[in-house]
């Protein structure tokens, strides 16, 4: 099966949880799509899976090692339950036997898969496969709905023969129709047919042909957001300082170098935005002359004189009709109150403020944001910058789309 182009599963991390079910050789096929359609796969065997298909077969089909211990010390140091469960953008457990549907629907935490089910923050999906009088049974159906009002989602089952030699309702979904669903649980579509502005990364300020002033942005933030912003629906414009990433599936990605650069890039798209984002970490000053030529070191001491860049966020937040405008503040003390005082100044529609330095947010795989706007402020706490990145887009879409 060709994944559609807009449901997406390039770069997302998908946690797959096979259980004690006959369908469980279902789940090498899904791996395999899972991995084509772009994923990166772990998988997590409970017991009981593990009675019916090998631990290898998933280690071979996912390129990863497999997880199924708890409590094994081993397996703790090298990736633990909690260091899983940020890993995953998804959780999916197929085949879901009755007995872990009702386990997940208990809270427990005495195995491996129902631990990371507990603790992380990205969806939940169970594809249920039993036999179909198990299925039927009120047990199973008020555990299935306990798990759905807990935003749990559920993919099938099919109805059919099944391999108990009945028929009827509890068959697994097809590894193509899962494959399917998972992706679009990255489809949030709130901010379709919107067209979304970005800027990420650095910005290089040369001081001759040779050497430039910049910083330790990695565009990752930026690029997080562009990813985002495209799962949520949006046409999405990244401009990017220099970076060593991969354009997100779906951008369409301007290379730039200076503030200069970028300044021009942004202004000239930003009258046919929606909202503009500005992540990017841009040099405040320029050297005011750069060399022609290499300097060469023939003095003890170098002076540089620096000149101001023209501010991207103030000068599109000021244009007549301009987009909804969302500025990031990299702050290393007194975050609230320089972030406000942005917020205030460059008449921004809200602000995401990040402590920076001593290894916290530039380059930082992980970041924690405070998010502003007129109506207050808004903590979301350390995350993968992925997980963040969704956060915020879902939250300057609720701003764009007061009330929806
Ligand atoms: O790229 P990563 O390694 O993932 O790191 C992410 C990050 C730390 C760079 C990111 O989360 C972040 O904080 N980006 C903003 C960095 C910054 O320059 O902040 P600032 O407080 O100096 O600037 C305030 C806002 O004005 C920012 O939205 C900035 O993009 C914008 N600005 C600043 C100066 C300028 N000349 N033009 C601008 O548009």
């Amino acid at each position: 099966m060709r994944i559609p182009a807009n449901k997406n599963l390039a770069n997302k991390h998908v946690l797959l949880g096979v259980t004690g079910s006959i369908a469980a050789y279902k789940a090498a096929e899904l791996v395999r799509r899972l991995r084509k359609g772009g994923a990166e796969v772990r998988v997590v065997l409970s017991a009981g899976g593990a009675e019916f298909v090998t631990p290898l077969t998933f280690q071979a089909l996912s390129g990863n090692p497999l997880h199924s211990e708890l409590l094994d010390t081993g397996a703790e140091a090298a990736m633990g339950h909690i260091e899983l469960a940020r890993w995953a953008d998804a959780v999916v457990v197929a085949p879901a036997s009755a007995n872990v549907i009702a386990r997940l629907a208990q809270g427990r935490a005495d195995d491996l898969l129902a631990a990371v089910c507990l603790a992380t923050e990205a969806p939940v999906a169970v594809a249920p496969a039993m036999n179909q009088q198990m299925w039927a049974h009120a047990a199973t159906q008020d555990n299935l709905r306990k798990l759905r009002e807990r935003g749990v989602h559920q993919f099938g089952p099919a109805a059919g023969d099944q391999a108990c030699g009945e028929s009827g309702l509890g068959r697994m979904l097809e590894a193509a129709d899962i494959t399917r669903h998972t992706a679009e649980l990255f489809d949030t579509g709130a901010l379709t047919g919107l067209r979304v502005l970005i800027t990420a990364g650095p910005t290089r300020e040369a001081i001759d042909p040779l050497r430039y002033l910049s910083n330790r942005s990695s565009g990752r933030m930026g690029y997080a957001v562009a990813q985002a912003a495209v799962e949520a629906g949006a046409r999405v414009i990244l401009i990017s300082g220099p970076t060593a990433l991969a354009t997100p599936p779906r951008v369409e990605r301007i290379d730039v170098r200076s503030a200069q650069d970028m300044h021009e890039a942004a202004l000239s798209r930003a009258p046919g935005a929606d909202i503009f984002i500005a992540t990017a970490a841009v040099a405040d000053y320029r050297p005011a002359a750069p060399a022609q030529q290499k300097i060469k070191k023939n003095t003890d001491t170098l002076t540089l004189q620096l000149t101001r860049n023209p501010d991207i966020l103030a000068d599109v937040a000021a244009l007549p009709d301009g987009p909804f405008t969302v500025g990031f503040a990299a702050e290393t003390e007194k975050l609230l109150e320089h972030a406000g005082e942005k917020l205030a100044r460059k008449k921004l529609d809200m602000i995401a403020a990040n402590h920076v330095g001593e290894g916290k947010g530039f380059e930082a795989e992980e970041n924690a944001l405070s998010v502003f706007d007129a109506s207050g402020v808004i903590e979301l706490p350390q995350a993968p910058k992925t997980q963040l990145a969704r956060q915020l887009i879902a939250l300057i879409a609720e701003r764009y789309h007061p009330g929806s």
